[in-house]
């Protein structure tokens, strides 16, 4: 399949992501899409803020700003992090668009006709103090389940279970804290997603290659004692997408909107959509990555999130899909990630526990962040992080490995041979030992990132430096250089051709950087992976230049790694520094 559409988990407007957040979509979606990019597919990678909701509301009720505002303010702050960590959307659109708006009351519309959405009347949780019904997030409570107390109305986040608020023990109000509550009547509109459960089940059953984790949380859902539960899709709030059927107001429904994990998935095809009406592109080209009916080349479909978005990924989402009765596109693979601890224990927002996305580039370049993470993305278990653990990597894979192999081969070459890169003399058996070992790195690197295997393929990479740097060790042009100027020469431009490849194959991962190596080395631009590494290793002309680029990577020192574990701590920390 020569066409990829991924798209990362929308993040929540109302406040700065932190690492954890990071590695849990936008990063290892960021690495896949440039990989994929450069293997020569046609990718389309699409993420959105997710807007709605109560979080958004009491954000914006926080800052005292009106919450359409707000979002606006936020959805700036978000992109602009985003493009200051490098990852490369084709397009951050907004969940609160015209585009999701018109599209998640059609997909409602559909799903009525269809009679997969039902009208009940319910007892809701009333908060009498704050004169309003309380959806479900403004409720928090102990989890029945692993009893967790400060699980909220609609899903406990200790261990995922996806909750009605009435199911909450000790139940209280988000909004004034007030226990003075009560459960009045109301009516709100249902998924009857029960209907679709042998549907579902026989679907996910297709999907052999799904991760462990993926797979097991989505039969916990379709296999849970009550069986797969209707899931109640609107709320009593006034931001979000009106409640609307055939383009009119939903007779009942005038003070509700639809519940934020309806609209939410909905975004990442309205996104698309957004992203085709701001380009003035032809409706064709949106359909044809989410329609299956439009003749289009097939798509290969990639979502990227956390463990708790996985029940709504693989059972509400699909559900909604499959009961509109339309050919939209489903998801081919759901890689889901466990969670990133921050030293031993959660990040937290209002304990200022942990880095956040802003805070983290104030410290060090986005690269030192995306490579600790990615070479620990927490695929099959929660990781932690530590700072002894990220001072330790960067000082050695990017400053001790990467870094050091490029200083020593630029500076060596420049201080012997000048700006010019020495010429040719063919390769000896130590460069054919070396650059067989590179194939077999690099041939592993491509296997795994197809099969988006992040960790390993990290692991890939650094071989693939390290090789470089055994190979130097071994080499040594600088005891040579006197006898055998030419043979010193040679090995330069073996090793200068191996830093030509290597900033093209860890771009996808530290693309700050080999960015800086293209520029300084002034290597000829290159978009696609070669075949074979070998291509590669003969690529540079004699007329190339070459400039010693600055240091690459400055090393963590013991210093910073204390002060910024004291400060990031959450506990006794010093107020003046945050
Ligand atoms: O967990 C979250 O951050 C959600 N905002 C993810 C939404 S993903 C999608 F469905 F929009
Ligand atoms: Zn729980």
């Amino acid at each position: 399949m020569k066409r990829i559409l991924i798209t990362s988990a929308l993040p929540y407007i109302n406040g700065v992501k932190h690492l954890g957040n990071l590695i849990g979509s936008q990063l290892p979606s960021d690495v896949y899409a440039r990989f994929m990019r450069s293997l020569g597919f046609e990718v389309l990678f699409i993420c959105a803020t997710d807007e709605h909701g109560t979080p958004a509301e009491l954000a914006a009720i926080d800052k005292n700003m009106p919450v359409s505002d707000f979002c606006e303010e936020m959805w700036g702050l978000q992109k602009k992090i985003a493009d200051d960590f490098y990852i490369s959307f084709d397009y951050f659109g907004r969940s609160s668009s015209k585009q999701n708006h018109e599209l998640t009351q059609h997909f409602a519309t559909k799903l009525w006709e269809n009679n997969f959405i039902e009208e009940v009347e319910q007892k809701q949780v009333y908060s009498i103090d704050d004169k309003r019904f309380l959806p479900d997030r403004y409720i928090t409570g102990t989890c029945p389940a692993c009893s967790y107390d400060k699980a909220r109305g609609d899903q406990c986040e200790n261990c995922t279970k996806q909750l009605e608020p009435t199911e909450l023990i000790n139940p209280k109000s988000t909004i004034s804290g007030s226990k003075a509550l009560e459960t009045r009547k109301t009516k709100h509109l249902f998924l009857k997603q029960s209907l679709l459960k042998d549907k579902l089940e026989k679907w996910i059953e297709t999907k052999k290659t799904w991760p462990i984790l993926t797979k097991s949380i989505a039969k916990k859902w379709l296999n849970t004692q009550e069986g797969l539960k209707d899931r109640g899709i609107t709320r009593d709030l006034s931001w979000g997408v009106p409640i609307r059927k055939y383009g009119k107001i939903w007779p009942g429904f005038e003070e509700k909107v639809f519940y934020v994990w309806f609209d939410a998935p909905i975004a990442y095809i309205a996104a698309t959509k957004e992203y085709s009406d701001k380009n003035k592109m032809e409706d064709t080209f949106w359909k044809s990555w989410w329609l299956t009916d439009q003749g289009a080349e097939p798509v290969s479909y990639v979502q990227f999130m956390a463990k708790d978005n996985i029940p709504f990924h693989t059972i509400s989402f699909p559900a909604t899909i499959f009961g509109s009765g339309e050919n939209w596109k489903q998801v081919d693979f759901i890689k889901g990630f466990n969670w990133l601890l921050y030293e031993g224990g959660k990040f937290s927002t209002s304990e200022k526990r942990g880095i956040f996305m802003d805070k983290a580039l104030d410290l060090y370049p986005a690269d030192y962040w995306r490579w600790w993470l990615l070479s620990n993305a927490p695929e099959n278990s929660d990781t932690d992080f530590t700072w002894e653990s990220f001072q330790s990597t960067i000082n050695k894979d990017l400053a001790d490995v990467f870094g050091n192999f490029i200083s020593r081969v630029s500076s060596f070459s420049v201080s012997k041979f000048g700006n010019k890169i020495p010429s040719c003399q063919t390769y000896g058996t130590l460069e054919m030992e070396t650059i067989e070992r590179i194939e077999h790195h690099y041939g592993n690197l491509k296997e795994l990132m197809q099969i988006i295997e992040i960790r390993k393929s990290c692991n890939e990479l650094r071989a693939l430096w390290v090789t470089g740097n055994e190979y130097l060790q071994k080499a040594a042009p600088w005891s040579i250089f006197k006898e055998n100027p030419s043979k010193a020469g040679m090995i330069i431009r073996f090793a200068l051709n191996l830093i030509n490849f290597y900033s093209v194959v860890s771009e996808p991962f530290i693309p700050s950087t080999c960015m800086q190596i293209q520029n300084n080395f002034r290597f000829p631009k290159v978009t696609t992976f070669p075949q074979r590494a070998t291509c590669f290793l003969n690529s540079l002309k004699d007329e190339q230049e070459i400039n010693v680029p600055e240091i690459l990577f400055k090393k963590i020192t013991d210093e910073e790694r204390i002060t910024y574990q004291k400060r990031f701590s959450g506990i006794d920390r010093d107020e003046t520094l945050l």
